[in-house]
């Protein structure tokens, strides 16, 4: 399965930082052949990567959006607008957001649904926190998380679905999940896939590992059968370790 590998800048990076960015990941373009590479800055930087990645084969995500088309909802921005800067992915039910900001399981599968509705791939965050975690409800959590988003799926969205494992203590922590604990959650999430849409429509979904990923640990994710891509936070705002990152998650698969 072909890797997807999503820089997730957060709230860094302003439109000149973006540009420089672009400018210098493209200059190590030829050596990512056969990785979904893709960029997610904050909403004011889309206009800035749209113009640095023009003619480029790396793709622009946004890191979060709304479930109407639009309306009286202050502050939040509707799929239209980013379809008209090239946005073709978008990070839905991140962590941050709903343990920062009180997103709900309902809100997230609403955004899913109108991420698919509108033609933009959602990257569907998910995971147990370390409390969670300790109390052994790290299957719980999934599959409610899980659950909520595919009540309003069809079987052919998976095929435009990627899904991140994100266990929340292992995000900007330093403390990233072993490769087991990894595999366990992604191999989860594909028999819970297969159980609502079937085993043939489940191969078409893709699962990410996130939380301190680094360029020297992406490579023991990258190879685990259930695993084609990462969600990257804190390792990819220099444009030069994100290559390598890439680099490197190339060359696992390739041995
Ligand atoms: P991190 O963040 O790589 O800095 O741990 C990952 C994420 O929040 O998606």
């Amino acid at each position: 399965m072909r890797l997807i590998i999503a820089a997730n800048w957060k709230m860094h990076k302003t439109a000149a930082a973006t540009a420089a960015f672009c400018q210098a990941l493209r200059r190590d373009e030829a050596l990512f052949d056969g990785v979904d590479v893709l960029i997610c800055p904050p909403f004011t930087s889309l206009p800035a990567a749209a113009a640095g990645l023009q003619g480029s084969a790396i793709k622009i995500g946004a890191q979060d959006m709304h479930w109407e088309k639009q309306g009286a909802f202050t502050g939040e921005i509707a799929t239209s607008m980013l379809l008209e800067y090239g946005v073709s992915s978008v990070i839905i039910g991140h962590s941050e957001r709903r343990h920062l900001m009180g997103e709900t399981d309902q809100q997230v599968s609403l955004k899913v649904r109108a991420a698919l509705a509108s033609g933009l791939q959602p990257l569907l965050c998910l995971g147990e926190t370390e409390t969670e975690r300790e109390q052994g409800k790290t299957v719980a959590v999934i599959e409610r998380q899980l659950s909520y988003v595919f009540e309003s799926l069809a079987a052919e969205d998976l095929s435009n679905l990627v899904v991140a494992y994100e266990p929340v203590w292992a995000i900007g922590t330093g403390k990233a999940a072993s490769v087991d604990d990894a595999e366990d959650a992604a191999a989860l999430i594909y028999r819970l896939a297969a159980d609502r849409f079937g085993a043939e429509s489940a191969k078409g979904l893709r699962v990410q590992y996130g939380g301190s990923v680094r360029v020297d640990n992406i490579g023991s994710y990258m190879a685990l059968p259930s695993i084609s891509g990462a969600l990257v936070g804190g390792a990819s705002l220099e444009a030069v370790s994100f290559s390598a990152l890439i680099q490197a998650a190339r060359k696992a698969i390739l041995h």
